[in-house]
């Protein structure tokens, strides 16, 4: 590279993510062939539109990555192309929510109806409900939350845990739901370590008569490698992004069952041209790439390490005295309170609030992020937790033993006065 500077600083960050105990959540490391593809010349062609309809010329052969790139999705969650559609282009996320909503609800409640009347003031149709987990309790921000477009243009109705178990309260979301009903109902969460039961998300969205969407995003990879059940079964619309434990780019993938609602065709048309231009073809390859890999049977291996090595994480911090959310985990993810659970050390030092535990653990190597715990009483910047996820670090071949260690080290730090 001939850029000096920028050359300087990818080198300085790959030095640094070498050195550190990487355990925030929504990272991974990406295989070189990943890599390779995202710096790939399809960085250079514009291909808006779909294979076969595109508005440029020229698209052959990109046509040909994007199709299999979306064999290759539908393939590594066992989906057949005759009930399930697949729409790879959106480029991350949050922008794939956002064409759900959009696809699906539309936005024509933001413009008001003038009335024939001019003394009248027009009519402002009320805005569809999307019903989220709130943000504390461990949902995303564009589950609804108002300071998302999916919180401006439709209206959110929260959902929780238990107070007690911090597992999801599913009595308190089905009365919720039926007397709300919601247009859809989103579930796949952010901050939610254990397994959601998706038969009963089912039977609340057929009781409230919503769709049923689910975001995958946090859990793809263990749904691929088989360590996590399948929302496929349940859901109607699926979204998930790459980059987290599916192992991936950036990017995002959303499902969309097949049938006479022609749901596919909507959420298509939201995501091109509703919301986005041309397709990162490079990204999508990359995606292509990567969805390979979670293909091969190494990735279920991988999947189950990720699993082993939350539960020892878990187990092991539990043991040292810390308050663990929901008392454990079922998946990649674990949440300590640090500000209530916070064990007081020799010295007599208190809890530590979410903030301040992940800048003590950075300046000792260890990268986590500070997060909300259920019902948090402190303020979203200095949370009374912080999240932590073993997808990483599985990656670069750490096992329970690793594990061990990393638990010993993060509660030396978290009680050192
Ligand atoms: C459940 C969930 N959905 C959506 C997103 C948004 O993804 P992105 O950051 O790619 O927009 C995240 C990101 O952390 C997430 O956890």
């Amino acid at each position: 590279m001939k850029d000096i500077q920028i050359k300087k600083l990818i080198g300085a960050e790959q030095k640094r993510q070498k050195k550190v105990i990487n355990l925030i959540a929504s990272e991974n490391y990406v295989s070189d062939d990943v890599l390779d593809a995202l710096g790939s010349e399809l960085t250079n062609k514009y291909a808006e539109g779909y294979p076969g309809k595109r508005y440029y010329g020229g698209n052959e052969i990109v046509d040909k990555i994007e199709e299999l790139c979306k064999e290759r999705a539908l393939k590594l969650f066992g989906l057949n192309m005759t009930d399930w559609h697949v729409n790879v282009q959106a480029l991350s996320g949050s922008p794939a929510n956002l064409a759900v909503y959009l696809g699906v609800l539309g936005a024509t409640h933001v413009k008001s109806v003038p009335s024939a009347d001019k003394s009248v003031p027009p009519t402002t149709i009320a805005a569809p409900k999307i019903m989220g987990m709130s943000l504390d309790q461990g949902g995303h921000l564009t589950h609804g939350q108002k300071v998302t477009a999916s919180g401006k243009f439709w209206t959110q109705v929260p959902y929780g845990v238990d107070k007690t178990t911090e597992v999801l309260d599913y009595d308190q979301l089905r009365e919720t739901a039926v007397r709300e009903k919601p247009a859809i109902i989103v579930c796949g969460y952010t901050a939610y370590p254990r397994i959601i039961d998706w038969v009963r998300m089912r039977e609340v969205a057929d009781a409230a008569g919503s769709i049923l969407m689910v975001d995958m995003s946090h859990i793809a990879g263990l749904v691929a490698g088989g360590v996590y059940p399948s929302p496929f079964p349940f859901a109607d619309i699926v979204t998930t992004t790459t980059h987290k434990t599916l192992r991936g780019p950036r990017a995002a993938l959303i499902f969309v069952k097949r049938d006479t609602r022609e749901l596919d065709k909507k959420i298509d048309k939201a995501v091109f041209p509703g919301l986005q231009g041309g397709p990162h073809m490079n990204q999508v390859a990359a995606v292509a790439v990567a969805l390979r890999e979670a293909i091969q049977p190494k990735f279920k291996k991988y999947a189950r390490q990720v699993i082993k090595n939350a539960a020892t994480l878990a187990n092991e911090l539990m043991k040292r005295g810390w308050r663990i959310i929901s008392n454990g985990t079922d998946s990649h993810l674990v949440l300590i309170d640090t500000w209530q659970g916070g064990v007081k050390n020799s010295l007599g030092a208190g809890a530590v609030s979410g903030k301040d535990a992940s800048e003590k653990l950075e300046k000792d190597g260890i990268i986590v992020n500070k997060n909300a715990i259920p019902f948090d009483t402190r303020p979203p910047f200095d949370p009374s937790g912080i999240r932590l996820g073993t997808a990483a670090e599985t990656t670069r071949g750490k096992k329970e033993r690793d594990f061990k260690k990393i638990a010993e080290k993060i509660d030396k730090i978290l009680k050192e006065a």
